[in-house]
């Protein structure tokens, strides 16, 4: 069957033989050097062709053949291509939410916190659908730099529905960086030992820059300057740049800006102009699983 040449490779030989013939059309001559061969199917005999562009002859083909069997042949390479195609671009897809996922820092644990696991009952029907509703709808919100701030006492399931956000963002492609935030502060910390490979200023730019920040049980850190001169960097940075960020706390903003000293009041009053506030209502799920299980 006929093979197909590369246009140089053709130019190449086309100056050593130089003897194309026999112009039926416009597009396209015959090359009478090359053997015709037979079509598998209806025997028929197909002759090489050399298309012309402008004044050159480039690329050598066999002439289609219009039999049943031929053209049938040529449907099933083209519907194999096609799924080879959509396969490839799956396992794109796939990869690259596994390397978001990865990026994400969102724990195992957290991977399983989606909306269909999450029960919805008369205390959280409320901010279930408006997590729902912002994921559904980032674009816009994204486009606005709004976020969510979630607040609420121990086990309401907080911490659930920002995952549930996080995972359905991932899935369908949006970076996401879910961190809890004692494990944020100490991975910054961490940044100033020997081994580190990222500076601190990589890891700021990276929470700064990524699509959709969560920032889990803000308030569960000790307070200190520097704590305080890290979180106001990423809130300022996001803030100007119309970045969302979500928030989960077991604390209200009034108690946030208590709790921070210096920037208190410079950084809930950004979150306070980014967030929409949710509160989770309701008994601690924990306790309730636990009585379950006994
Ligand atoms: N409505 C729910 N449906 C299913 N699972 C839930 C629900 N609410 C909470 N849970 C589960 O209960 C546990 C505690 O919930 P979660 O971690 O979201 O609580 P939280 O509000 O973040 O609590 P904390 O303030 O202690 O961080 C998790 O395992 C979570 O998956
Ligand atoms: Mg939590
Ligand atoms: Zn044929």
């Amino acid at each position: 069957m006929g093979e197909l040449v590369s246009v140089a490779e053709v130019l190449g030989k086309q100056q050593t033989r130089g003897n194309m013939t026999g112009s039926t059309s416009s597009e396209f001559v015959y090359d009478t050097e090359k053997a015709p061969e037979e079509c598998l199917h209806c025997q028929k005999q197909l002759r090489w062709r050399r298309y012309v562009i402008g004044n050159m002859r480039v690329g050598l083909y066999l002439e289609p053949c219009m039999c049943e069997g031929a053209v049938l042949e040529r449907q099933e390479k083209a519907a194999e291509e096609e799924r080879r195609l959509r396969e490839e671009e799956n396992q794109r897809k796939m990869r690259r939410i596994e390397d978001l996922f990865r990026q994400s820092r969102l724990g195992r644990r957290f991977r399983e916190r989606t909306f269909d696991n999450f029960k919805v009952m008369p205390h959280n029907r409320k901010a279930f659908e408006t997590a729902l509703e912002y994921a559904q709808s980032f674009t816009q919100h994204r486009e606005k730099g709004e976020g969510l701030f979630i607040t609420g006492g121990a086990g309401t399931g907080k911490t659930h529905l920002a995952a549930a956000i996080a995972n359905f963002l991932l899935r369908g492609l949006t970076p996401v960086v879910f961190a809890d935030i004692t494990r944020l502060l100490s991975s910054l910390k961490a940044t100033f030992t020997e081994e580190s490979t990222n500076s601190e200023q990589q890891l700021i730019d990276e929470l700064c820059r990524v699509e959709l920040l969560v920032i889990d049980d803000l308030g569960k850190e000790k307070p200190s300057q520097w704590v305080e001169e890290k979180l106001y960097t990423i809130v300022n940075a996001r803030y100007e740049d119309y970045k969302p960020i979500i928030i989960t706390s077991n604390y209200s903003l009034e108690d946030i800006e208590a709790r921070l000293e210096n920037s208190g009041e410079a950084i809930v009053s950004r979150l306070m102009e980014m967030c929409k506030g949710l509160k989770m209502n309701g008994p601690d799920y924990r306790k309730g699983g636990a009585k379950r299980k006994t």
